[in-house]
């Protein structure tokens, strides 16, 4: 997998397809974890989240770990070096990242839809094991709300197969299907305690604490 291709034009391609609704998945949950200190976020592309945690969460130290280079630099050109010097970009897969102290929070946008159900497995795993017994986990994904009608059903499955395939051909992502992320954390140690979907497009968050 690899988004170095994409990553300058990312933003731009995010905004022609979705406007400002899959910013509105990332931070529609935010002021959940406003009281958090030390937050790790995984694959979090060109950062918009984290820019709004610069915001939010002022005093929090946060680690980015991000496999594309590309996309590490461009939240770097992207923000004052003033507001960098209290956080980590580690530029690794997840996979292979190791921390020697305990996160707070963990949140990852867009991130899981990426993988087949086996690694989405062993990585929920690997970040339960990373965050301290109170923590909490912000995510937001594409998904199915099975409380939509019949047309809404076809038209969402439809935008997700056009974007896994633009993602097959353009970062050679590996899933091709969503998998079940709520049922994912519960089995990996989370328990659910609020979702929230976009009224009209196959997007949604969620808020999970550790069991
Ligand atoms: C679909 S993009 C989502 C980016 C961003 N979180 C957002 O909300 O737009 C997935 C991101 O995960 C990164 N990524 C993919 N595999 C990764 C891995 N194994 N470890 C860390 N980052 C990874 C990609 O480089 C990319 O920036």
């Amino acid at each position: 997998m690899n988004f170095d291709r994409v990553a300058k034009i990312y933003t731009i391609l995010e905004k022609v397809v979705f406007g400002n609704q899959l910013q509105w998945a990332r931070t529609c949950q935010l002021d959940k974890i406003r009281d958090r200190e030390r937050i790790l976020l995984i694959g979090e592309g060109r950062g918009r989240l984290f820019t709004e945690l610069l915001k939010t969460n002022t005093g929090a130290i946060i680690t980015l770990v991000e496999s594309s280079e590309t996309m590490l630099s461009e939240i770097k050109n992207s923000i004052s070096s003033n507001n960098l010097s209290n956080h980590t970009f580690i530029n690794l897969s997840f996979e292979d990242f190791k921390s020697f102290h305990k996160f707070d929070a963990v949140c990852t946008c867009f991130f899981w839809d990426c993988f087949e159900i086996k690694k989405i497995k062993s990585g929920l795993r690997k970040m339960h094991k990373m965050i301290e017994s109170d923590a909490v986990w912000l995510n937001s994904d594409f998904a199915i709300n099975p409380q939509t009608s019949g047309f809404y059903t076809f038209l969402h499955k439809a935008i997700i197969r056009f974007l896994y395939h633009f993602f097959k051909v353009n970062c050679e992502i590996e899933a091709s299907n969503i998998q079940d992320i709520l049922q994912l954390g519960e089995d990996s140690g989370f328990r659910l305690q609020s979702r929230r979907w976009h009224p009209t497009l196959p997007i949604s968050s969620e808020f999970f604490v550790s069991k």
